[in-house]
């Protein structure tokens, strides 16, 4: 079984479809929830789970990310998921954890990521850029903001859209499959990084 930590912020609908996926269920244990607040509906979901939660920041009585570095590591974590988690993990951490952090963006990257880049932001910039297709990236994380090298993307088409938020629904329903998909990949070692490419073996 391979041991993940997954990072939120907010509602938790990916770690949800993370939790509830089949192909999952055998191979993955989530040992640890870690948001940037006290409490966040994703909170509610882990929970539910039984799985141990932890606020992570410098705020008093929150857990300081190098501290977090040797929590993992006594839970023996292999890989941490990003799952609208939307503090940048600071470079200390990026280091212990070097090809072991995944980040799920709601665009197609290299286009519309970046600092301020979250949430409906996200789709609000697609829709404005008149964009014909947006879709969800799964990347390895590094020191920035959606920089990392890109591992899976999937497309969807918003030729049609009214709005931004009928982008943000599309594109939701597709990362809920493509997140799952990913993590099963990395658990199966089908995930390669050759000369900063990545490769993922079907
Ligand atoms: C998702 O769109 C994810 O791509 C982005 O933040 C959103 C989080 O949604 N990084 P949820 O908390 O998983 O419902």
């Amino acid at each position: 079984m391979l041991a993940i930590a997954v990072f939120v912020s907010g509602r938790g609908s990916n770690l949800r479809a993370v939790l509830e996926s089949p192909a999952l269920k055998s191979l993955i244990e989530v040992k640890a929830v870690v948001g940037d607040k006290l409490e966040c509906p994703a909170f509610d979901i882990a929970k539910n789970f039984s799985i141990p939660v932890f606020t992570v920041g410098k705020k008093e009585g929150f857990i300081s990310f190098d501290d977090l570095i040797t929590v993992l590591r006594n839970l023996k974590v292999e890989l941490i998921v990003l799952a609208g988690f939307l503090k940048l993990i600071p470079e200390n951490f990026v280091k212990s954890f070097r090809n072991k952090i995944i980040n799920i963006h709601p665009a197609l990257l290299p286009s519309f990521g970046g600092s301020g880049m979250y949430g409906m932001n996200v789709h609000r910039a697609v829709f404005d850029s008149s964009a014909q297709v947006s879709g969800a990236s799964v990347h390895f994380v590094d020191e920035s903001y959606d920089t990392g090298r890109i591992i899976v993307q999937r497309c969807v088409d918003i030729s049609d859209v009214n709005t931004p938020e009928e982008i943000a629904e599309r594109v939701l329903r597709i990362e809920h499959q493509l997140l799952p998909y990913v993590i099963e990949k990395i658990a199966l070692g089908k995930v390669f990084v050759d000369n900063n490419r990545v490769r993922v073996e079907t």
